[in-house]
Order: structure tokens, then C-alpha cells, then sequence
């Protein structure tokens, strides 16, 4: 079910969330836009009042802040992308942020066809045994692609004031949130 999003912002909007929430909504996922994060304590209220998980897609809001705090903090998850037209790259590839160790162990283990230990981990202990436990793809970034995102990280304070600079130039708002709504 899709939510509506303020046409000022074109940012998900927590009142046409609050409307729609309910006791079968397994997830809300936020999308950030053009720089802005969405208005995250608004919507963690909501789910923390009906109970789904709080998503949030940073595709767009890597450098941003919401009040004090970094964006990829903000929700249960957050996804970036590293495509080329994103705020850094890896050429391709993207991360998942969680301060969860639970929900981090679940991605480490889906990215990697749902081995329960990596490669490095069976160097460390010597060994080559590991199992297939759950569902899995093969989502890992390559070291190759690591190692550009690394140096792309200490470009972009650089990359974010740029941006800033340019999106005073245009009609859509620095990354200054409305406040917050109430549940
Ligand atoms: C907001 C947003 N989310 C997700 C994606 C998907 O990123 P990727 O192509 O790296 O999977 C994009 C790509 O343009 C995006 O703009």
C-alpha cells in the first residue's frame, strides 16, 4: 500500500501513513529524496505505536543529517546505493545500515547464500567447514569495490556541501525537516 507524499518535499508524508497503518503492516519504508530525510521521528512514533519495522531507502541522503543525528541511524535499516549517480560510489553495489546485531547477522548471512560463516571467518578459525543455513543470494560488495567506496567516504564532506551549495540554487529545501507530527 503505497502512502502519499507532500508535494513540497516529495518526501512520505507521516499524517497519509498514520491513515493507512494498521495491524497487518509488516514494514513502512521511507524513501529519502533529492538530499532530504523523510520525517523520521514522526514515523518511528507511528510504528512504535502499530508495530511494523521502520525501513528506510538513504539511496539519496548519504551526508545528510535530521536533527543532530546521521542519516543510516535513523531507522531499524537504512540502504544506500553506490550506483554512479548516487551520492558515492562503488560503481556499483550499495550497504545496509543496522545498530541491531540480530538483524545484522541476518543480512551478513543473506548476502552471502545464507552461509552461517564467511570466508575470512573460516581463515580465522582454521577452517574451510561452514553451513547453508537459510535462503541466501550473493549480494557482497567486492574488496575491489570496497576500497573505492573507502576512498569516496573521505570525499564526501566535500560532495555534500557541493550539493548544498547547488540545491539552494533550486526550489526543493536543504536537508531541514518539518517537525515532527504526533501519532
Ligand atoms: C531512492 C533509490 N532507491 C534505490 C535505488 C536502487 O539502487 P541500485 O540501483 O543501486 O539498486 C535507487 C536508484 O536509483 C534510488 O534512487
Amino acid at each position: 500500500m503505497f502512502a502519499d507524499v507532500d508535494p513540497d518535499t516529495l518526501l512520505i508524508d507521516p499524517e497519509s501513513v498514520a491513515r493507512r497503518i494498521g495491524g497487518r503492516t509488516r514494514a513502512v519504508v521511507a524513501v529519502d529524496y533529492a538530499g532530504q530525510p523523510c520525517e523520521y521521528d514522526s514515523l518511528r512514533r507511528l510504528c512504535e505505536t502499530h508495530g511494523p519495522a521502520l525501513l528506510a531507502d538513504a539511496c539519496h541522503s548519504l551526508g545528510a543529517s535530521y536533527y543532530g543525528r546521521q542519516v543510516g541511524s535513523l531507522a531499524e535499516m537504512s540502504a544506500f546505493s553506490f550506483h554512479p549517480v548516487k551520492p558515492i560510489t562503488t560503481g556499483e553495489g550499495g550497504i545496509v545500515t543496522t545498530d541491531d546485531p540480530e538483524l545484522e547477522a541476518v543480512l551478513r548471512r543473506w548476502r552471502n547464500h545464507g552461509i552461517d560463516r564467511d570466508a575470512r571467518e573460516r581463515g580465522e578459525r582454521g577452517t574451510w567447514m561452514y553451513d547453508m543455513i537459510e535462503f541466501g543470494i550473493n549480494a557482497r560488495l567486492s574488496d575491489l569495490h570496497a576500497a573505492l567506496g573507502r576512498s569516496q567516504l573521505r570525499r564526501l564532506d566535500t560532495f555534500t556541501a557541493r550539493t548544498n551549495v547547488i540545491r539552494k540554487w533550486g526550489r526543493l529545501r536543504a536537508s531541514v525537516p518539518k517537525p515532527p507530527v504526533s501519532s
